[in-house]
């Protein structure tokens, strides 16, 4: 095992790419706090996780005989974030790896957005990893070490109509993580990105009910640009990505992104 010893934080955990995150870290040995909102957001027109989806990701991964503890924390708020901080390093004593994963999706018209939707996409993806990532850094140079990953989306690397709001946040995360990492490597720190094309997550499913496409036709819609089309892109294919960036096996890539797309950003629109 890689991560024996070592304590992860992944933010938006309670689920989805976060909890196959989870899962491949708790595998390689790591001990998890998982940082989840657990409540809905007015502008998002899907369900978001709630307390129960947490304490079953929770159980899973202490099933798998690792220590995890379940914090509500909306990554918007600094003092959340803080406290959410504070709750690992005293349970913990540490904290060595920091998954910015927490996020929404949303599909609308820029001229069409609201002022709200704009702030909570940006705030959620862009803000909440700046806040934990400001609140965890400050431990990961003390001890002189620590590994970053920050989740993107092909999102980050071109864009989506309809999807202003999420590119923007989306493409603001990759410089972060390149600015962070100049700030860092003399701390021994990792800092990367993780691009994934789509995955069928209770996001996109989410997004699909509330747009009233059925299942099979929102994934022709969503995974067109996929260029392997006999296999999904899992929430597991993006948390071997993370894995990966989390072990020493990744030890000389800072700054830098994996792309997890099925191919799709691989040839011209
Ligand atoms: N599913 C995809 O196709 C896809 C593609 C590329 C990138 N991503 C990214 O992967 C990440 C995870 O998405 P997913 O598809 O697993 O979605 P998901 O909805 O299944 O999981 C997201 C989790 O984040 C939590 N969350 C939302 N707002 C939060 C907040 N303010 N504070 C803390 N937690 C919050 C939710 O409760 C949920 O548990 C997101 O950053 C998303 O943008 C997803």
């Amino acid at each position: 095992m890689k991560l024996e010893g070592k304590v992860a934080i992944i933010t938006g955990g309670a689920r989805g790419n976060g909890l196959a995150a989870a899962r491949c870290l708790a595998r390689e040995g790591a001990d998890i706090a998982i940082a989840d909102i657990c409540r809905d957001i007015e502008t998002t027109p899907y369900q978001l996780s709630n307390p129960e989806t947490m304490a079953g990701a929770v159980r899973e991964l202490e099933q798998m005989g690792r220590k995890a503890i379940g914090i509500e924390c909306d990554v918007r708020n600094s003092g959340d974030v803080e406290a959410m901080v504070k709750q690992v390093m005293d349970t913990f004593g540490k904290v060595d790896i920091l998954v910015n994963n927490a996020g929404i999706g949303g599909l609308e018209a820029l001229v069409d957005m609201s002022e709200e939707a704009w702030d909570d996409m940006l705030d959620i993806h862009l803000k909440g990893t700046f806040l934990c990532c400001k609140h965890v850094v400050p431990h990961m140079i003390e001890q002189h070490g620590g590994k970053v990953v920050n989740i993107s989306s092909v999102g980050g690397l071109r864009g989506f109509g309809m999807g202003s709001h999420y590119c923007a946040a989306k493409h603001g995360i990759i410089g972060l993580t390149k600015s962070l990492a100049m700030e860092t490597a003399d701390h021994n720190i990792n800092v990367n990105v993780v691009c994934p094309g789509t995955v069928w997550t209770d996001m996109m499913a989410g997004l699909a009910g509330a747009f009233g496409m059925e299942t099979e036709e929102a994934k022709q819609n969503f995974f067109a640009g996929h260029l392997f089309k006999d296999r999904e892109i899992c929430p597991e294919d993006v948390g071997q990505a993370v894995r990966w960036l989390c072990t020493e096996d990744s030890k000389c890539m800072t700054g830098g992104q994996v792309v997890v797309d099925a191919g799709w950003t691989a040839r011209a629109p």
